[in-house]
C-alpha cells in the first residue's frame, strides 16, 4: 500500500492507494467515534458490484443512497432527493459521508457532503482512474445547471481519499485507457521523469499490471496533490491542469455521445501542442514525442469524424462564456513548461485541428 499526504495550509489528509485500502474505512470511523453514522453515497452501478466490500469491517451497518450512474445524475434533483435521504438517516455534522464511484459520485456526493448541514466530513472511494488520479484529489466538488458544466459547487476536501485496486478491476478498458490522458497530462506539465516512465512501461500500463498500476496512481496523486497544495482555490499554479482541456472540452461538448472525457483530453493535448509548434514555442520533437505517447497508450490520435473548425473554436468560447475575459490554453514551452495564454486565433485553431481530422 501506498500513501501520499495532501498537505494543505489548514490541514492535511492522506490518499491510501493499493489493494484492500476499503478496509481502512472502519479504522477511520472508529476513530471519528462511537455513534457516528455513515451515509454511502454510491453510483448503482459501481454499488452493485462493489457495495458490499466497500463497507466490509464496519461496527454499525452504513445508510446506503444509490444514484444512477453517468453524467446526468450531477444534477440539482438528484442533490435534493439525496438530502431527503440524509434527513431520514439522521445524518448530522459529525457524522460522516462516503462517495463510492466514479468521478460523477465524488462530485454529486462531495457537493452533498459540502453544503449538507453547511459541510459534513466526507471520504471519497474513487473506482475509475480518472475519479482516483484526479477528481478526488482537490475538494472541487459540484453539479450541473442548464447554462453549463460544473456550474454549482463549492470546494469541500475529504478526510481521507481510500484508492482500492481491487475496485479498479471491474472498470472496462476503455474507461482505463481513457484515465490514462489525465497521467500523460500530469507528466507533461509537471514531470518529465514521470513521461518517461510512462514511456519505459507502456505495454505494462495498457496491460494494468498491478504493481505498475499501483506506482501510476501515487505518483499522479502526488502531482495533483502537490499543485492543490500550492493553489487550493484555483487562483493560478492549478490552472496548468488545464493543459489539453481547452480544446479538450470543446470538442467533448461537440462529441460527447462518441468520445469520453480522457479521450477528448487526449485529442486536446495534441491540438494544443500543435498550436504552440506552429507558433514555434514547442520543439517538434516533443510534440510527437506526446502524440505517440497518446497512441502507445491505446487512446485515439484523429477524431471519430471531420469536425468544421469554425464550430471547434466557438465551443472554445462556449466554455469561457460566464467566465470573463478570453480563452485561454495552457500551452507547452517545453516538458514540465506550461504558460498561459490568451490569445490564440480562430485560424490557428484551424491550422492545428488539421494534425487530428480523420485521414
Ligand atoms: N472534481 C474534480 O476535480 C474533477 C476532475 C475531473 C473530472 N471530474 C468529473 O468527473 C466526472 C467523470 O468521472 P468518471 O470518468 O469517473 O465518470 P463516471 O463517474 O460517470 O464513471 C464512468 C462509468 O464507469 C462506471 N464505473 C465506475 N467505476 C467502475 C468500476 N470500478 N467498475 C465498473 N464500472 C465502473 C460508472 O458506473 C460509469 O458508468 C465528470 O463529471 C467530471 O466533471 C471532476
Ligand atoms: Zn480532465
Amino acid at each position: 500500500m501506498r500513501i501520499v499526504n495532501v498537505q494543505l495550509p489548514e490541514r492535511a489528509y492522506p490518499i491510501f492507494i493499493g489493494k484492500g485500502t476499503r478496509r481502512q474505512l472502519a479504522n477511520l470511523v472508529h476513530e471519528l467515534g462511537a455513534g457516528t453514522r455513515v451515509a454511502v453515497i454510491a453510483d448503482q452501478q459501481v454499488a452493485d458490484l462493489h457495495l458490499e466490500r466497500a463497507i466490509e469491517g464496519l461496527e454499525t451497518s452504513p445508510t446506503v443512497m444509490p444514484f444512477p450512474a453517468g453524467e446526468s445524475s450531477k444534477s440539482l434533483s438528484q442533490v435534493e432527493r439525496l438530502y431527503g435521504e440524509l434527513a431520514n438517516a439522521r445524518i448530522a455534522r459529525l457524522d460522516l459521508i462516503v462517495t463510492l464511484g466514479g468521478g460523477v459520485a465524488g462530485d454529486l456526493g462531495g457537493f452533498v457532503a459540502a453544503t449538507w448541514m453547511r459541510g459534513v466530513r466526507f471520504v471519497q472511494m474513487p473506482t475509475t482512474l480518472l475519479a482516483a488520479i484526479d477528481a478526488s484529489i482537490g475538494g472541487k466538488t459540484g453539479v450541473n445547471h442548464s447554462a453549463g458544466k460544473n456550474l454549482i459547487g463549492a470546494f469541500h476536501q475529504p478526510m481521507a481519499v481510500l484508492v482500492d485496486l481491487d475496485f479498479l478491476e471491474t472498470l472496462q478498458q476503455r474507461d482505463y485507457l481513457a484515465g490514462l490522458a489525465e497521467s500523460i497530462k500530469h507528466a507533461v506539465v509537471r514531470d518529465q521523469a514521470l513521461l518517461e516512465w510512462h514511456e519505459r512501461h507502456a505495454d505494462e500500463i495498457v496491460a494494468r499490471e498491478p504493481e505498475v498500476l499501483q506506482e501510476l496512481i501515487a505518483r499522479n496523486c502526488a502531482i495533483k496533490a502537490e499543485v492543490v497544495a500550492r493553489d487550493e482555490r484555483e487562483e493560478n499554479l492549478r490552472m496548468i491542469l488545464n493543459h489539453g482541456h481547452t480544446i479538450g472540452h470543446a470538442l467533448e461538448h461537440l462529441l460527447s455521445y462518441e468520445l469520453r472525457h480522457g479521450e477528448c483530453v487526449g485529442l486536446g493535448m495534441i491540438v494544443e501542442n500543435e498550436l504552440a509548434r506552429l507558433r514555434d514555442m514547442l520543439a517538434d520533437e516533443t510534440a510527437e514525442r506526446v502524440a505517440e505517447l497518446i497512441e502507445r497508450l491505446g487512446l485515439p490520435t484523429r477524431l471519430p469524424r471531420a469536425l468544421a473548425a469554425e464550430e471547434v473554436a466557438a465551443a472554445c468560447r462556449l466554455d469561457k462564456k460566464l467566465r470573463r475575459g478570453a480563452v485561454h490554453f495552457i500551452l507547452l514551452k517545453a516538458l514540465g513548461v506550461p504558460e498561459r495564454v490568451a490569445d490564440i486565433s480562430d485560424d490557428e485553431i484551424a491550422a492545428a485541428l488539421r494534425v487530428v481530422q480523420p485521414l
